[in-house]
């Protein structure tokens, strides 16, 4: 019994935050900006209680508009976040009430950048066991929620947005391999929103300094993560028995066009098959890989391999390979986005 992705639906907001208007907020250029992490523009939740609930059902609505499923088989949901819209009461349940699941379990999952692979990993293990068949795995973030934007180390990164896959059981060949996540604790200072947990409770001191905005060591997160995407992502082909030649693409965390270039030289990989949409949507954090995904599953053909390899905050990190299977039939064949569009999209952007 393997797990294999059906379908596949995403969101981001309409509202755009160019590399031109943050130069007017904080002391940034839009070409430093530019050449040090390939982000152009990012895409920003702004309308009024639009929470992280709201953009992953977008990403679902996407998903069922696209393709033929019928909502009451869904087993259950996991939701890959680290900006909940609550500390208390899963996000998963308010997404599970608003898409119609109503035979299904809903839970939260954060591991930060890497959430939606670990995401994909529970889901594939739990229809791998045989008791689940149909989970709908979601990656999620609204990072306006948790970002300075008077701070021009950070809030040039992120974006918000939310992915979501469906993965069901499969006797076929296609579909997920084995995978390897990492997580090393030694890493939590270096990237992390100190306030607003329970080691740190609000309070109008942590607010008057700013303690529940995300902080980062920037060039000691960059290091390890090409270190650790790279060493992992070599792990996770041998696991597999597969060469770098076996592989037809690369969807990376979207973090740093640099560390995804870094990585790519490192594991000696064309960038012709290396998938990048940073430029347009900036880091979304646990939405990278399955609005990537999204953005190009025109380009994934039946029988071919795909490697996934992320790092963030924790430190947490891995990879994963599948090989792409056959998707459900469309119901509206323009909801995929074609080739031309996306040239189109980057033309403007
Ligand atoms: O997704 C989770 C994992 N996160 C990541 O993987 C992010 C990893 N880190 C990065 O992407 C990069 O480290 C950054 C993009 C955050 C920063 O780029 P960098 O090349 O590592 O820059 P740096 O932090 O080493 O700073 C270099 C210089 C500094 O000035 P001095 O000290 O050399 O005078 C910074 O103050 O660049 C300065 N700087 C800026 N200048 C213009 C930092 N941010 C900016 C800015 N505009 N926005």
């Amino acid at each position: 019994m393997k797990a294999t992705i059906t379908a596949i639906g995403g969101f981001v907001p309409s509202s755009i935050l160019s590399n031109e208007m943050i130069s007017r907020m904080v002391e940034t250029t839009g070409e430093w900006i530019v050449k040090r992490t390939g982000i152009k523009e990012r895409r920003l939740a702004k309308d009024e209680n639009q929470g992280t609930s709201d953009l992953a059902c977008a990403a679902i609505e996407n998903l069922f508009e696209t393709y033929d499923i019928d909502r009451s088989e869904i087993d259950g949901l996991v939701l890959a976040t680290a900006t909940p819209d609550h500390l208390l009461t899963p996000t998963a349940s308010k997404v599970c009430e608003k898409s119609g699941f109503t035979n299904a379990f809903g839970f939260d999952l954060n591991a930060a950048c890497s959430g939606f692979l670990y995401a994909l990993e529970m889901a594939t293990t739990m229809i791998e066991s045989g008791r689940y068949e149909k989970v709908v795995v979601v990656g999620a973030d609204k990072m306006s929620s948790i970002v300075d934007y008077e701070d021009r180390n950070t809030c040039i990164l992120f974006g918000d947005g939310a992915g979501a896959v469906l993965l069901e059981k499969t006797e076929s060949e296609y579909g997920m391999m084995k995978s390897i996540l990492r997580t090393d604790g030694s890493g939590t200072s270096a990237l992390l929103v100190p306030a607003g947990g329970s080691k740190l409770p609000a309070t109008a001191q942590t607010i008057a300094d700013k303690k529940h905005f995300v902080n980062q060591e920037g060039a000691f997160v960059f290091k390890r993560a090409v270190e650790s995407m790279s060493n992992v992502s070599r792990d996770v082909l041998a696991s597999n028995e597969l060469t770098v030649d076996d592989i037809d693409w690369v969807v990376p965390h979207q973090a740093n066009l640099r560390i995804i270039n870094a990585v790519s030289e490192t594991l000696n990989i064309a960038a012709e098959k290396v998938k990048v949409n940073i430029d347009r949507y900036g880091n979304t954090t646990s939405a990278t890989i399955p609005l990537c995904l999204w953005d190009f599953a025109a380009d994934f053909k039946e029988g071919q391999n795909i490697l996934i390899t992320t790092f963030g905050a924790g430190f947490s990190w891995g990879a994963t390979c599948l090989k792409w299977g056959v998707m459900r039939n469309l119901r509206n064949l323009q909801a995929i986005k074609t080739e031309k569009e996306l040239e189109h999209d980057l033309v403007c952007s």
